[in-house]
């Protein structure tokens, strides 16, 4: 893509490739964990379907799919905390063991929201995989079970995840520059490490 013509810096903070790896080892993971069992994944629209499809097809256990609309972040890069659903599940969870896949935790207001709507449904398990990991915003006091990558507080595109609806496609996560002030990113990157993966901290 060529970035020249917008204001995306095409700083890439995770390749196509180290996702890839990482969302195996996280199936395999979840493989293990559900062997036996059939699996009820329940995506969050948008963000969450490419993750979503590239785990789905490294599952080795029976799955089932569904997916819950909610309303995101407009054109800012801060969470409002209201959460408003845009499409409701199409089958019942009661009695099901479900996984909500989410593309990122920041603040953690969604998903403490969102774990509430699903209990009230009686579903057997609930258990939630995410891709990316901001624990150093949270707010809610929330944990995912299967954590892609541990992130420092930078705003991400990419790979699903978006900047006022753009940029879903790219294959990589990016660092979306203006998100902060670049001075601020710069001490980012000197003091936090950006991601901690399966491979340590990087
Ligand atoms: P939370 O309620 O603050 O945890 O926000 C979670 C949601 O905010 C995610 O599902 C994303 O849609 C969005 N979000 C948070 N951080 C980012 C980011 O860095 N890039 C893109 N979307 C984000
Ligand atoms: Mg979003």
């Amino acid at each position: 893509m060529d970035h020249s013509t917008t204001d995306q810096a095409p700083e890439i903070l995770l390749s196509r490739y180290e996702i890839d790896r990482r969302v195996g080892e996280l199936a395999a993971e979840i493989t293990r964990d559900y062997h036996g069992h059939t699996l009820h994944l329940v995506g969050i629209l948008k963000g969450a379907w490419v993750f979503m499809a590239d785990l789905i097809r490294h599952l080795d256990i029976d799955v089932t799919v569904d997916f819950l609309g909610i309303s995101s972040y407009g054109a800012d890069t801060q969470s409002s905390g209201e959460v408003k659903i845009t499409k409701d599940l199409d089958v019942s969870i009661k009695d099901r063991d479900v996984l909500i896949i989410e593309d990122i935790l920041d603040t953690g207001r969604t998903l403490r929201y969102l774990q509430g709507v699903l209990a009230a449904h009686k579903p057997r398990t609930v258990r939630v995989a995410t891709l990316l990991d901001k624990r150093s915003r949270r707010i809610a006091p929330v944990t995912a079970d299967y954590v892609g990558f541990e992130i420092a507080d930078v705003f991400v595109v990419g790979y699903g995840l978006d900047f006022d609806q753009k940029y879903r496609q790219l294959p990589d996560i990016h660092v979306l520059q203006h998100a902060q002030p670049l001075q601020e990113l710069d001490s980012t990157h000197k003091k936090t490490p950006l991601y901690r993966g399966s491979q340590g901290t990087v």
